[in-house]
């Protein structure tokens, strides 16, 4: 079969389209006919990005297609569309770039009525990330009539979706970019568009004008203090990545005993199957994203594609057509 490989070597790590023969262990065989770009893909194929747990590796932490082999008793057939992602997905078992997949079962979406395998991956690991971190701020009580809620790293993949969803649930969405993109924001549903010094504000201060109700952040570094410093009393933020770095810089613990405000761990990887499954169904329902439009790229395109998202250059959504 045709795949990606990202390949450790003396001068680092090669990466290209190869023909393999090895699939790795797993009960179903899957021919995948999408999978997608996500910044952890491009992390599984650079030197000390630790991501990638062997090598070679097939990237790919997610991947849509039709099942070719399943286990008696499955919750899904032979003939079947389904998704996988995360778990250890393109990390220590091969991913989503290759024409086909094994994985174990217990890893297996069926894919949910209304959504096609191309739409599955048009959301995504990014898209399911910012499903949990909506989720998970609703469950804390967030409603669109607290007030405007910010998305950080907003023109990525996490962001775009995130906006995209909060806006189709009546939020009031700001969005915050490093990027001259005020067009594409606003047509995803922001209300208004404000830059990343925007919310760092003025680090050396404790706290910062009350503004937001609920964040959903997926920079980290100098972002999620200053996101902290700026959330109205009682609001949390959903913390889920580190294009910004790892280190929260500037942050003090006033913000959570003046303000009473929660951070909100989000992992996408690890969720039990029947919760991702339930959060696909929300995902194909009341969470669905009203823009599933996603750049296209073949497997010889990806090592630009991966190269950009490292460059912090990505915008909305890229989709990788392997056999759809
Ligand atoms: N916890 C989980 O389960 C989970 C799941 C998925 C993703 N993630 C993480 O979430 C993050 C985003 O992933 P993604 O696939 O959406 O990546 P992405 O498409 O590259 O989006 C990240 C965005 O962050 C902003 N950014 C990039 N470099 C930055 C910098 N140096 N300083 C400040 N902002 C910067 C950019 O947005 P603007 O230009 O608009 O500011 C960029 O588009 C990654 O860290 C990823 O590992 C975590």
């Amino acid at each position: 079969m045709r795949a990606f490989v990202a390949e450790k070597g003396d001068d680092g790590v090669a990466r290209g389209v190869r023909e393999l023969e090895e699939l790795g262990d797993g009960d179903v065989l899957v021919r995948v006919a999408w999978s997608s770009v996500n910044y952890k893909d491009a992390l599984a194929t650079i030197p000390r990005g630790g991501v990638a747990r062997v090598s070679p590796l097939v990237p790919g932490i997610d991947l849509a297609g039709v099942v070719e082999e399943a286990p008696t008793g499955a919750a899904f057939a032979e003939g079947e569309e389904v998704l996988a992602h995360g778990y250890e997905l393109g990390m220590s078992h091969h991913g989503g770039f290759a024409e086909y997949a094994r994985v174990p079962a217990a890893w297996v979406v069926p894919l949910p009525p209304g959504l096609s395998a191309r739409d599955a991956m048009a959301i995504g690991t990014a898209g399911y990330t910012a499903a949990l971190s909506i989720l998970s701020l609703e469950r804390r009580g967030l409603t669109p009539e607290d007030g405007p809620v910010l998305v950080t790293g907003a023109t990525g993949g996490v962001g775009s979706m995130a906006v995209d969803m909060l806006a189709g649930r009546g939020y009031e969405v700001v969005a915050s970019s490093g990027k001259d993109a005020d067009d594409f924001l606003r047509e995803l549903g922001a209300t208004s568009v404000i830059s990343r010094e925007d919310v760092i504000g003025d680090a050396s201060r404790p706290l910062a004008k009350s503004q937001w109700a609920g964040a959903v952040d997926c920079v980290g570094g100098a972002m999620l203090p200053g996101v902290l410093r700026g959330l109205q009393y009682g609001g949390a933020v959903a913390a889920s990545g580190n294009t910004g770095g790892i280190a929260l810089e500037g942050l003090t613990v006033l913000p959570f005993i003046l303000r009473a405000v929660a951070l909100l761990g989000i992992d996408s990887a690890q969720t039990p199957i029947g919760d991702r499954i339930e959060t696909w169904m929300r995902i194909a329902g009341d969470l669905r994203p009203r823009h599933l439009d996603a750049r296209e790229v073949g497997l010889d395109d990806l090592e630009d594609a991966l190269s950009a998202i490292l460059r912090g250059e990505n915008r909305g959504r890229t989709i990788v057509r392997v056999g759809g």
